[in-house]
């Protein structure tokens, strides 16, 4: 995996490759977050997950820095061109 990519595999199985959503979620590409769709929100939400939501907590399984590249990537996927 390129040093730089963000580990897309942790998300693509319940977010979809590109982020644009599965059964359980919803299509992020589109820009359709539910609970912030500002760098901080998302960093917030990939850390300490939405546990009642099915999203699982990340703090501790990947890197501080795997969150932020996750965070850029997904916060700059997103926004509306
Ligand atoms: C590192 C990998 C992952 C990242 C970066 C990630 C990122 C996110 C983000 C940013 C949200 C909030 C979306 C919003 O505001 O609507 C979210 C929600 C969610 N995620 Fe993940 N996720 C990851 C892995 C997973 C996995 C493995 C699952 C399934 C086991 C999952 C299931 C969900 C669900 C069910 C929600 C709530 C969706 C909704 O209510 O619309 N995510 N995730």
């Amino acid at each position: 995996m390129a040093r730089h990519s963000p580990p897309g595999y942790l998300f693509a199985g319940c977010h979809g490759h590109n982020l644009q959503g599965t059964g359980k979620t919803a299509n992020l590409l589109a820009g359709k977050f539910r609970y912030g769709a500002g760098k901080r929100a998302i960093a917030t939400n990939i850390t300490n997950g939405i546990i009642d939501q099915g999203m699982p907590a990340w703090a501790g399984a990947i890197t501080k820095a795997d969150i932020d590249k996750l965070v850029n990537y997904i916060y700059t996927k997103t926004r509306k061109k």
